[in-house]
């Protein structure tokens, strides 16, 4: 294994096996260097649970306020929920979630099962196809579309800029500029958007953000974009991507696969289950805004933190026989969502989308399999996912 920082500790977050299986460096890091300063690339990473879970909690310590994603989007410190600390943060999450309630989210199903249907009419009658593009993206990107009320003339065109926008570049050990004009055409986008729900209101998402008031208190322009730009980039890449991994882990597991076709009910266990086991969301960033202590190390003010959500849901201590993927464990606490104050706002619907997405996916597909000897990876310090996912069907 490749090792950054000398001596035997494989740990490099610009290493390909990063993307394609964290989990031995994660293992390895939980071992011998729960608390881990890259010395190349100048961040610490927390791997254990309780560490994890702990600075999850501790905002006064562990400040998002110079941005959460690993490799920052220059421009987006500050501007977003997950770029802020209380009292700002608490603020623009009561707003957010005032015009995100549980109400508009149920109101979807309609729409998924379409959009299901017509995908699953063409997966069938091909019986071999690329998951990724022909069945979560499509469902994902037109639900959230659909939610937020963004015109669809081409949802591709705006995932491709998503996939970019929060993707790194390894040789680069961080963004290119391709990536960061990316969320610039997003923003952009947004932002004409926005512009144009003040002059027309109407009922979705980005009116219900403009209009959204507490305490006789509204978002401004610029929040309510870099809010729609977080919902447009979790709802479309943590959530197809995490559809993707769930798929993989029902490949993985035939018996597990084979009691839900029989059970739908177990469905929602079992995508509980993928969220410790795999989550889309692995690494989040924090920078320390004062001195923490752990394992003998010391993390020092305006240090740069990385929270590895995915390694601690695979902490032995935590969960017994973590490296099993058992859809009967009732995984409670872990950390797929994240935790504390920017606790995932979305998760509700994560949950309810996949739930209906692969019922009704099961119902039709009940026995698939993996059609290539090697899956590619998406390049990213934040977030795991297959590019493509070719499966056939039987
Ligand atoms: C299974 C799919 C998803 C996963 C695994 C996921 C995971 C996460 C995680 C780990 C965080 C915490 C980030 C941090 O610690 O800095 C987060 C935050 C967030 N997520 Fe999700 N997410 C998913 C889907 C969604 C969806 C569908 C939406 C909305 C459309 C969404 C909206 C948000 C927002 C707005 C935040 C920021 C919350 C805050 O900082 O207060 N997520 N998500």
């Amino acid at each position: 294994m490749p090792s950054a920082d000398g001596n035997d500790c494989p740990y490099d977050l610009y290493h390909p096996s990063i993307d394609s299986d964290p989990f031995p460096i994660y293992a390895w890091l939980r071992d011998h260097a729960p608390v881990h300063w890259s010395e190349r690339d100048k961040h610490w990473i927390l791997t254990r649970y309780d560490d994890v879970s702990q600075a999850a909690q501790d905002w006064e310590t562990f400040s998002s306020t110079s941005g959460n994603l690993v490799d920052e989007i220059p421009g987006r410190a500050g501007a977003t929920l997950g770029s802020t600390d209380p009292p700002r943060h608490d603020r623009l999450r009561a707003l957010a979630q005032a015009a995100f309630m549980k109400k508009n989210i149920e109101h979807l199903e309609g729409p998924i099962l379409q959009l299901a249907d017509a995908a699953l009419e063409r997966i069938v009658a091909k019986g071999r196809f690329d998951f990724v593009a022909e069945y979560s993206s499509e469902i994902t990107i037109n639900i959230l579309l659909k939610l937020m009320g963004l015109p669809a003339k081409d949802p591709q065109e705006i995932r491709r800029k998503v996939v970019l926008s929060i993707s790194t570049d390894k040789s680069a050990r961080g963004r290119n500029a391709e990536q960061i004009e990316a969320f610039g055409w997003l923003a952009k986008f947004l932002d004409t958007e926005v512009n144009e729900r003040r002059k027309a209101p109407s009922d979705d998402l980005i009116t219900r953000l403009a209009e959204a008031q507490i305490d006789g208190e509204r978002l401004t322009d610029r929040e309510i974009v870099m809010t729609s730009a977080t919902f447009v980039m979790a709802g479309i890449e943590s959530l197809s991507s995490f559809m993707n991994l769930f798929a993989l882990n029902l490949h993985d597991h035939p018996e597990a696969r084979r009691r839900i076709v029989a059970n739908p009910a177990l469905l929602l266990p079992a995508i509980e289950e993928s969220l410790r086991f795999n989550t889309s969301a692995q690494r989040f960033k924090r920078t320390a805004a004062r001195e923490w202590t752990r394992h003998g190390r010391t993390i020092k003010p305006g240090d740069t933190v990385l929270l590895a959500y995915g390694a601690a849901n695979r902490d032995e201590r935590k969960f017994p026989n973590a490296h099993v993927y058992d859809i009967d464990r009732k995984p409670t606490g872990h950390l797929g969502f994240g935790g504390g104050k920017h606790f995932c706002l979305g998760s509700q619907m994560a949950r309810f989308v996949t739930d209906v997405a692969m019922r009704r996916f099961l119902s039709r597909v009940p026995e698939f399999r993996v059609a290539t000897p090697k899956l590619d990876w998406i390049s990213s310090s934040n977030f795991r996912s297959p590019v493509a996912l070719p499966f056939e069907i039987g």
